[in-house]
């Protein structure tokens, strides 16, 4: 399947254009951008950021307006500017395009899937309810990075109950973009807050750990407190999280579960699907950014230092790669499902 990718020039779509070198499914023959780009080829419209050379192939590809039609293919993913998204993945899923986007402008509609596979399939039934909006195509987004670590974190808690989380981040400046945060602000020290992002992980994290019940998304009714911080690690988002249940669970009943967990992308054996998506690290200093964020292609998420909390329950430490896992990889993860599942028509 041919695939295009809007805002191919900016940080996150450098990471999709990686992120697809070789898929076994999608093969990337279209790239959108602002005016600005338009005409160019891709090597000379982009500054290329990411580790290695741009893949071979890509770099002559003529980069277009982005505007939907022909050209452009059925499946675009998007890493759209937030300025510009809401108007542009509107346009492309009215002229009958299946944007799977990375930006934050249509998570929270209420007929729009907020997913992780592995946790919440079944919200893809809400797609059909975009028809009503006159669209002939539609829109899938992905969450927040840190939003992602946490949610695959509780993922496997959710059988007993989710009833309070309270998370203190600690997030790789890659997730800030280019240039993100001066050097001179982050080298070493912690910038204790991030624009919009404690709002955004606590009710993405109610969406997706939600229902899809009765024809519509139902959020978790669980209270999540989020304390976000910028440290000085550049990729991976480690998040300490404490976490209240309804059922009393020993500590061997949730390593069980965290054990078991897996979801839709490992029963149909996706592409980018890990194998284990959530994965204990049985040491005490475990996981760490450096040594673990990249493993499984960053695509699994790791927990660690499960241990009694005295004021909730339970606390430990889950990581994720921020730009893999939170951006370019769970986006292409939740195309494979789309396409497995029959749901691009
Ligand atoms: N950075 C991250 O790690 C991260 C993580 C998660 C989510 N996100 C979200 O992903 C999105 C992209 O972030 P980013 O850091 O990659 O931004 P970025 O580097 O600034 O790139 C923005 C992209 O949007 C394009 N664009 C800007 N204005 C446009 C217009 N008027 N019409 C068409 N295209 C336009 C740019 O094209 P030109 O090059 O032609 O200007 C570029 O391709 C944002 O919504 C962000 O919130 C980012």
């Amino acid at each position: 399947m041919e695939v295009g990718v809007l805002g191919a020039t900016g940080m996150v779509g450098q990471h999709f254009v990686r992120f697809l070198e070789g898929h076994p499914w999608f093969k990337l023959t279209w790239l959108g951008a602002s005016e600005r780009s338009a005409g160019k080829k891709y090597a000379d419209a982009t500054d290329w950021r990411l580790e290695g050379t741009m893949p071979a192939g890509i770099a002559d590809l003529t980069v277009s307006n982005s505007v939907p039609g022909p050209a452009a293919p059925k499946l675009v993913f998007s890493a759209m500017d937030a300025s510009v998204a809401t108007e542009i993945e509107q346009a492309f899923a009215a002229a009958g395009h299946y944007v799977v986007s990375n930006s934050k402008n249509h998570r929270m509609e209420s007929d729009v899937p907020l997913l992780v596979p592995e946790i919440n399939a079944d919200h893809l039934g809400i797609l059909d309810a975009q028809a009503k909006r006159g669209w002939k195509g539609r829109i899938i987004t992905n969450p927040n990075c840190s939003t992602i670590a946490l949610t695959m974190g509780l993922a496997a808690f959710k059988p007993f109950g989710i009833e309070r989380v309270i998370v203190t981040t600690m997030q790789a400046v890659s997730g800030a973009g280019y240039p993100g945060v001066p050097s001179v602000d982050i080298l070493g020290n912690v910038v204790p807050y991030i624009g919009g992002e404690e709002e955004k992980m606590q009710v993405e994290t109610q969406k997706i750990l939600g229902s899809f019940a009765g024809g519509e998304l139902v959020a978790l009714p669980a209270k999540v407190s989020a304390a976000c911080n910028r440290v000085a690690v550049v990729d991976g988002h480690l998040v300490a999280t404490s976490v209240e249940l309804r059922e009393k669970a020993t500590e061997a009943q949730l390593r069980a579960a965290l054990d078991a967990f897996a979801g839709e992308p490992q029963r149909l054996n996706l592409p980018s699907a890990p194998a284990r998506p959530v994965q204990y690290l049985a040491a005490n200093d475990r996981p760490q950014p450096r040594r673990d964020a990249t493993r499984d292609r960053g695509m699994a998420a790791f927990v660690g230092r499960l241990r009694p909390c005295p004021v909730l329950d339970w606390k430990f430490l889950v990581l994720a790669h921020n730009t893999i896992r939170g951006a370019a990889g769970a986006a292409v993860l939740n195309a494979e499902l789309l396409a497995a599942g029959g749901w691009i028509k």
